[in-house]
């Protein structure tokens, strides 16, 4: 009998603080409700003390979702405990994971506490979070370069003082496989009180090896580990769920333990996450990637024919490739349309936002026909990205052309702050042209950091998501747009980055010293 690896995932938190992914109340709930649909077993739904926004989307989160434990970050401070312990409370199941770093560099440099102070402050914090639920995850923060005794120490206090899970982070993703995997079992040897408490692995990948660390800190008996969806997370990112649970399911022969992963999710999960943080996919990604099960050369494809296993270790349906079957069509009404949202965990706060979702569906399967799931989570993205709250600009419209030998142009017209506008503008292509009329009109002042565009679906009448980041006086955003017209798509994601440069709220980092 296998043991369960208990999956936590951080997509809404830790993946959160990558530059420019900071998401929407509704949009980490569509997130988190693919991820109870996937069976994650802990979501990590924000640091409620970040922010107000903050607290209401994990509060949000532990309304709606009921088969996940909702987790909420705190420091080890009375602030964050409290907002952390308020934010969880409608939860069916709920969790506070709070931390404190213990590596010297941290310690002297960043906290300015003695070793005896963390200490003293971690069993306050843990005592503190045990006032708001029984469920207490405890971090030494930078575990990866903190002293071994140091950390037996501190680890052995916060299981005493009530912390039910121990997680070890690799914050700076310093460590290599091995030491990582002693680490853990150091930990879990040395420890006396180790059996009261599940050990888990949070790791980070600026060396590549986050998953490779956290899959040696499983051999030597870690039963969670943090991950996120498409490794996002801050620098190189996290541990990707998709490539750990794939791998412990893969490899059953070289692991003890099981996780409850519903793997044929893993795809529409994936999809979900990087159409809403507008962070793609690179194709030969391990699992979700285009190219992740596809067989080019003439000789794989002769031996994937005649026998499978020749080339394929998994198969592309478990994690839900070649799922995407057609769903909606130009004829389908309005109640096959909520009906199939619902599935996808969608639902509006309005019947206006319905309807006027259902409008934009049916000028869709005009163009496009066959509508599938990917249509609708994109269709419903782009929906949210041009109705943010506040927002200063709007595309009315669009006319943008190229003609051989001649420069490209664009006409736009904006709304700006409840006034009309138009310019026009050329450049060196037509997204530039349309970028340049924008400009005229906003002078925002931001620069372009990143611009990409990817197909939702197969074909040329597929609707195009398009992903712009920019930056202005340190702030990084991402803007989203998608649209059956790539040219229409740029500039939708241009506006809405400059939407959220205008509206997104400051907030604290866990991270930064209190
Ligand atoms: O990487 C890290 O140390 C963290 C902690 C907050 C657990 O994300
Ligand atoms: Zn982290």
């Amino acid at each position: 009998m296998k043991q369960q690896l208990v999956i936590f995932d951080t997509t809404l938190r830790d993946g959160e603080q990558s530059p420019g992914a900071s998401m929407t109340k509704d949009e980490k709930i569509r997130i988190a409700r693919q991820l109870e649909k996937l069976k994650v077993d802990v979501i990590e739904a924000g640091f409620p003390a970040a922010s107000q926004g903050d607290f209401e989307s994990v509060h949000a989160v532990a309304s709606v979702v009921k088969d996940s434990t909702i987790c909420g970050l705190a420091r080890a401070v009375e602030n964050d405990i409290v907002r952390a312990g308020e934010a969880i409370k409608p939860a069916n199941s709920g969790r506070i994971h709070t931390f404190i770093a213990t590596s010297p560099i941290h310690m002297e440099m960043k906290l300015r506490m003695s070793p005896d102070e963390v200490v003293e402050r971690a069993v306050w914090a843990v005592k503190r979070a045990r006032d708001f639920t029984d469920n207490v995850e405890f971090s030494p923060e930078d575990a990866g370069r903190s002293e071994l005794d140091f950390l037996c120490r501190v680890i052995e206090a916060a299981i005493d003082a009530g912390a039910t899970t121990i997680n070890i982070p690799d914050t700076v993703g310093y460590n290599i496989p091995e030491q990582f995997g002693d680490l853990m079992h150091n930990l879990l040897t040395k420890i006396p009180n180790s059996d009261k408490a599940i050990f888990s692995a949070h790791c980070h990948n600026d060396l590549g090896l986050a998953v490779a660390n956290s899959l040696a800190a499983v051999k030597a008996g870690a039963r969670q580990v943090e991950c996120t969806i498409n490794g996002l997370g801050e620098r190189a990112g996290n541990t990707a769920l998709e490539e750990l649970v794939m791998a412990v399911r893969t490899r059953q022969d070289a692991f003890a333990v099981d996780t409850r992963i519903n793997t044929r999710e893993i795809l529409a999960t994936s999809r979900l996450v990087s159409g809403i943080t507008g962070f793609a996919v690179q194709p030969n990604k391990a699992i979700v990637g285009a190219n992740a099960f596809a067989h080019e050369s003439g000789i794989h494809q002769d031996g994937v024919l005649k026998h499978r296993e020749t080339y394929e270790i998994m198969r592309a349906e478990d994690v839900g490739w070649s799922t995407n079957k057609m769903v909606l069509g130009k004829h389908s009404g309005r109640s096959a349309f909520r009906s199939r949202l619902e599935e996808l965990g969608i639902e509006f706060d309005t019947e206006q936002e319905l309807n006027e979702a259902f409008v934009r569906f049916k000028e869709l399967a005009d163009l496009k026909h066959e509508i599938y799931d990917e249509d609708l989570q994109a269709l419903v993205t782009d929906n949210s990205a041009q109705r943010l709250e506040n927002e200063r600009y709007r595309l009315v419209a669009l006319n943008a052309g190229t003609t051989t030998g001649d420069a490209p142009n664009a006409e736009v017209t904006l709304w700006v702050d409840g006034v009309e506008k138009t310019a026009s503008a050329s450049g060196g292509g037509v997204v530039d042209a349309t970028f340049k009329a924008i400009e005229k009109m906003v002078n925002s002042g931001a620069s372009l950091e990143l611009y990409s565009v990817s197909n939702v679906t197969n074909g040329t009448d597929s609707l195009g998501e398009t992903s712009v980041r920019m930056e202005k006086a340190g702030r990084i955003v991402n803007g989203q747009g998608s649209d059956t017209d790539i040219i229409t798509a740029s500039a939708k994601a241009y506006i809405n980055a400059l939407n959220k440069l205008e509206s997104t709220q400051q907030k604290s980092h866990p991270q930064a010293s209190v």
